[in-house]
């Protein structure tokens, strides 16, 4: 299929210096080859930069980098809408709040194809936080909130042109949740699958479900990865770590069964701080759980059928 990579060196929205040198280290993993190889055309528009900004204060302080961040957010639903069109566009994070902007644009694409966009977040975080919520002030920890809708970005973050219906937006993989973003979504319509839900089923009954949803729906699907899904063992590069994260296998088998599925249209690779990386091992991972998104596996499966 016809992919764009767009490299996107935002790190306003975290709360500590280096993903803007995530996108050169998605680079250097080899996840343009890869992808070449599975035999998609693939075009890489470069890093992108944000539209001009001046300072906006916010009745928080804790918020910080406000005018860059949503600055950032314009500039990436513009770009999404537009790449969308003809091809995957895959983001090559930066931090994710550049997802406020992703996600906005493919909502917008959606719309106008008629058809309802989901969302699948994988992380450890719910990023439920409004401005005013957000004790941290760390902006990444917003777009959720955003682009489902939420209050309070008014005047702040770019017009939201389309939003996402919550009830179409899965989250797997979480294990930190602030106070304020349990009690709002409680009754949002958000699915919320926590690592007990994985322990409990299983990755693979929990994204069947999701899938079904989208196929009853004939939806579009964008995947949001956060580095902080998978477990500080296997990917210490990111600088919000939280024990007890998916495994190599659980985190491969969600991008095999999304891939199997044929519905993926986008994706957001984030959060990677190649400055907290080990010799490459982080940048390395998602750039293979990537390639196995994108069709990469052992085997033509099935040899056998055992159901
Ligand atoms: N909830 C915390 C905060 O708002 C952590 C957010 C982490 N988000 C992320 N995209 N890593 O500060
Ligand atoms: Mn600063
Ligand atoms: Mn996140
Ligand atoms: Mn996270």
């Amino acid at each position: 299929m016809d992919v764009t990579l767009v490299g996107v060196p935002i790190q306003t929205g975290a709360g500590r210096l280096g993903c803007e040198m995530g996108p050169s280290a998605l680079r250097i993993a080899g996840l343009p080859d890869a992808l070449r190889d599975l035999g998609h055309r693939v075009t890489d528009l470069g890093n992108v930069a944000p539209r001009p900004f001046a300072d906006m204060p916010h009745p928080n302080a804790a918020v910080h980098h406000l005018a860059e961040t949503a600055a950032w957010i314009e500039t990436l639903s513009e770009i999404a809408y537009r790449e969308s069109a003809s091809a995957m566009p895959i983001f090559l994070g930066g931090d994710h709040a550049l997802s406020a902007g992703t996600v906005a644009g493919m909502a917008r694409r959606a719309q106008e194809k008629g058809k309802p966009l989901f969302v699948l977040w994988l992380d450890a975080h719910t990023d439920f936080h409004t401005l005013e919520s957000t004790v941290s002030g760390n902006l990444h920890g917003t777009p959720v909130a955003y682009f489902t809708g939420r209050p309070g970005f008014d005047g702040y973050y770019p017009p939201l042109l389309a939003s996402v219906d919550p009830t179409r937006v899965t989250m797997i993989g979480i294990r930190s949740v602030d106070p304020a973003e349990r009690q709002a979504l409680k009754g949002s319509g958000v699915t919320v699958h926590d690592m007990r839900m994985i322990d409990e089923h299983g990755v693979a009954v929990l994204l069947r479900d999701f899938l079904s949803r989208v196929e009853a729906a004939n939806g579009l699907l964008h995947v949001s990865l956060d580095v902080d899904f998978l477990d500080p063992g296997i990917a210490p590069a990111v600088g919000t770590t939280v024990p007890g994260g998916a495994t190599f296998r659980e985190a491969h088998l969600v991008m095999e069964m999304l891939h199997d599925s044929g519905f993926v249209t986008s994706l957001d690779l984030v959060e990677l701080n190649p400055f907290l990386d080990e010799r490459g091992r982080t940048a390395t991972l998602m750039a293979d759980l990537a390639a196995s998104l994108m069709g990469r596996q052992v085997m033509d499966r099935p040899t056998q059928d055992f159901s």
